[in-house]
């Protein structure tokens, strides 16, 4: 996407939970990386989520949003938790997620999911179900019910599904680029039995796909039926578009087809080459503090940014392989059945792209 960088620009939003936990063996990989590939590295770290709230009053405070505007990339861990989960709560972690998102004009959100053939396993899944998956998910990230207008009453609340075409265009044609570049199959997954929305998603894709992609072929499934797809035959998914909460329901659902929620990383991406990436898991209240957060999606996301944002696909490749080793030999957390902590199993990744 972009060229090959010799400094770096890296914005760190390691959030709440298990955010920090996961993004502190970020930041060490990035640094690492830095030295073996000779670029200068400007990096440093912001507020967002309840960590934000509770120093700032704002989950996004606006110092944090400029230092993102200048940055080549932004790498965030995870926000939310408990104590800012108040139904009545005025300000909410999960806000400056959005807010970062819509503000930096991020409309695609690539969540790859694959099976190392070691966490067949880990997965709930029998293994014959498993084999062949790799798939592509595309999420748009700015509109739907997300976004639309809210009401929020006593007796009364209502959030608005809005699209409109040319949302629908940009987030279509991302995907149909990567579905030309894999296996030339699209997925397009929507609940046209029932939603406007979809009826235009479906409408907006056909003519995408004809004008545009007439070597992609394209499928449109129910969104229902495709969330019983992906766990009876997940592997005639290869590259799947959707709209935003489809996705983010869906993507949690596949995250176990790769054996754990830890393991799926995501870039979120806008027009040009900058981007933020996360792991597409939450803040982990349940296992946060105890060193049993697994860190690969995390650092499978800086692979991603390495890709996408800064032009280095050798350095991505290195972090991947690195990662895989690791799962080969055991070394992960308790998730996959291993016995390292987080900083332990970052480590292992680190000393693995150290030894190459
Ligand atoms: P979650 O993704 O935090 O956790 C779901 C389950 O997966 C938990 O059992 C957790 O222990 C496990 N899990 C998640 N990440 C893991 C990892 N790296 N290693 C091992 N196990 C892992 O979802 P939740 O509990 O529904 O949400 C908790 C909070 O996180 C909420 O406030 C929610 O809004 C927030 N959230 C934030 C993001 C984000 O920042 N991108 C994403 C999802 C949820
Ligand atoms: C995700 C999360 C977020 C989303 C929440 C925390 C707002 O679940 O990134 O998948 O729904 O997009
Ligand atoms: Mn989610």
């Amino acid at each position: 996407m972009s060229t090959n960088k010799t400094s770096a620009k890296i914005v760190l939003l390691p959030g709440d939970g298990i955010g920090p936990e996961v993004a502190a063996e970020a930041e060490l990989l990035i640094a690492d990386m830095a030295g073996k590939h000779g670029f200068n590295l400007d990096m440093r770290t912001k507020l967002i989520g309840g960590a934000a709230i509770d120093a700032t009053g704002n989950p996004l405070p606006d110092e944090a949003l400029a230092a993102c505007r200048e940055a080549d990339a932004v790498v965030l861990g995870a926000v939310g938790g408990p104590k800012w989960s108040d139904p009545d709560a005025e300000v909410r972690p999960e806000q400056g997620l959005l807010k970062i998102r819509k503000e930096l004009g991020l409309y695609a959100n690539l969540r790859p999911v694959r099976l190392h053939p070691k966490l067949a396993g880990a997965s709930p899944l029998k293994p014959e179900y498993l084999e062949g998956v790799d798939m592509m998910v595309v999420r748009e990230l700015t509109g739907g019910s997300y976004f639309g207008d809210k009401q929020e009453g006593d007796d009364f609340a209502s959030d608005t599904c809005t699209y409109s075409r040319q949302e629908i265009e940009r987030v279509v044609v991302m995907a149909g680029n990567i579905a030309r570049a894999r296996s030339g199959k699209l997925a397009m997954i929507d609940k046209a039995n029932v939603m406007a929305t979809s009826r235009l998603w479906r409408k907006v894709t056909g003519e995408v796909m004809t004008k545009q992609f007439p070597d992609v072929s394209c499928e449109y499934i129910l969104v229902d039926a495709a969330a019983m797809y992906l766990i009876s035959n997940p592997a005639r998914f290869d590259v799947i578009v959707t709209e935003n909460m489809f996705g983010d329901i869906l993507t949690d659902e596949a995250s176990m087809l790769a054996g754990s929620m830890g393991m799926l990383p995501s870039a979120s991406l806008g027009d040009g080459g900058f981007g933020l990436y996360e792991p597409i898991h939450g803040s982990a209240p349940d296992i946060a503090g105890q060193g049993l957060a697994n860190p690969f999606g995390m650092l499978a996301s800086v692979a991603m940014m390495f890709d996408y944002s800064l032009g280095m696909q050798a350095a991505a490749h290195s972090i991947e392989n690195a990662i895989s080793a690791c799962i080969s030999a055991d070394e992960c957390t308790p998730d996959l059945g291993g016995s390292l902590t987080t900083s332990e199993a970052g480590a292992a990744v680190r000393a693995r792209i150290n030894d190459d």
